[in-house]
């Protein structure tokens, strides 16, 4: 793009014809070099602009310093020039080499296709999907909840009143902006699964059987056994004649599926509001089997003691039924048992990995590991 237009001195036709045949020229050289639409418009402006593009200068230089007997051939010539540049760049379009036009329609069938990693199962969602198949075994559906929740099913409806105690240990992420309304009607992030055991009671008579994996939140600091987004799995089993026993039959089974026949289980007296009596469900310790040690050293993940807690769980409080009575939920005549589990919690003991914040990072180096 070297091209500038010449003052001339000599206006001989001869003379003419020469800086006529160089400036096309220099215009078709200029557009073979055209490769995008960018270059397209700099062309364009280059020769054609009004002010100080190629053709104004010829016209300036050529025909306006020309000697007064020499401009009438000059006009004729410039003229003639001007007319053939602009044929030249308005048909201008970007060109392509014939190699580069080609080149997206050759196809090596010789080399090997691309092959698309697909991730992997997460392990969390592994263990989702393993707790969740156990029940599936025993006669239990599956149930899903929103994860934006009103006060009343997250709280209020499981035997939460307001203002209750029990709520502070909740670590409650409030919607915010929403004072005016009425408080049963607030939203926030159910911070466990359990209000969809009351909207699953509100849908459905008795009996049920239902497990519900979810994502739930808390007002807890990352770090690496909390996160404020986690996953856990509710149960839910209501029928005439529901008792303890089969509650701690049933969770006795699902614990020696999950983690092998040899694990024993205990419960221990607990609370939580909508279950009376409530309990805490250990499990042998399946690092170190129930000694509390690893060899010389301290068991860390069961703190010595050789059990592990595992879930909450408990009989379904008469006061909960009472929200549901209308859909054939009689405190008198049904009873059934609940428990709840932290998923992660559990994936990160079954898979001996040592920080929670691992599992939200999404590296798919460290998610392969469990395939
Ligand atoms: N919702 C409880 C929590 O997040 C866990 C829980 C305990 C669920 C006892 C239950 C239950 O269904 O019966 O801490």
């Amino acid at each position: 793009m070297d091209y500038s237009v010449p003052r001339l001195t000599d206006y001989s036709a001869a003379a003419l014809e020469r800086a006529a045949g160089e400036s096309i020229a220099a215009c078709q050289s200029e557009l073979a070099a055209v490769r995008s639409d960018g270059d397209l418009k700099a062309f364009r402006d280059r020769w054609m602009a009004r002010k100080n593009g190629i053709l104004t200068q010829i016209n300036e230089l050529w025909l306006k310093d020309a000697p007064r007997e020499a401009k009438r051939e000059a006009g004729i010539r410039v003229n003639d020039l001007k007319a053939r540049i602009t044929e030249l760049v308005e048909a201008a379009h970007v060109s392509e080499s014939r190699a580069d036009a080609l080149a997206p329609e050759t196809v090596d069938i010789t080399l090997p296709g691309v092959r698309r990693p697909i991730g992997a199962e997460h392990p969390v969602v592994r263990t989702t999907n393993e707790i969740v198949s156990v029940f599936q075994k025993l006669g239990y559906s599956v149930a899903e909840g929103p994860v934006v929740e009103t006060d009343y099913y997250n709280f209020e409806a499981l035997n939460f009143p307001p203002n209750h105690p029990a709520r502070d240990t909740q670590d409650t992420l409030f919607i915010a902006g929403q004072q005016s309304r009425p408080q049963r009607e607030r939203l926030l992030l159910r911070t466990h699964t359990s209000p969809v055991q009351i909207r699953t009671m509100e849908k459905m008579r008795p009996p049920v059987r239902i497990v519900i994996p979810g994502t739930v939140h808390r007002n807890d600091p990352p770090d690496a056994s909390h996160s404020p987004m986690f996953h856990q799995i509710e149960g839910l089993a209501v029928d005439t004649n529901i008792t303890f026993g089969d509650l701690k039959g049933t969770l006795d089974h699902a614990m020696k599926a999950l983690f092998g026949s040899s694990v024993k289980t205990h419960f221990r007296p607990s609370f939580f509001p909508f279950t009376e009596p409530s309990a805490e469900l250990y499990v042998t310790c399946f690092i170190c089997g129930g000694s509390g040690k690893r060899g010389a050293d301290p068991c860390r993940p069961c703190k010595q003691t050789g059990w592990i807690e595992v879930l909450g769980c408990g009989m379904v409080d008469p006061n909960v039924f009472g929200f549901v009575k209308d859909n054939g939920y009689d405190p008198k005549k049904v009873a059934g048992f609940a428990f709840g589990m932290g998923v992660d919690r559990l994936a990160l003991l079954k898979y001996g990995v040592d920080d929670l914040q691992y599992f939200f990072q999404g590296d798919v180096r460290f998610l392969q590991q469990f395939r």
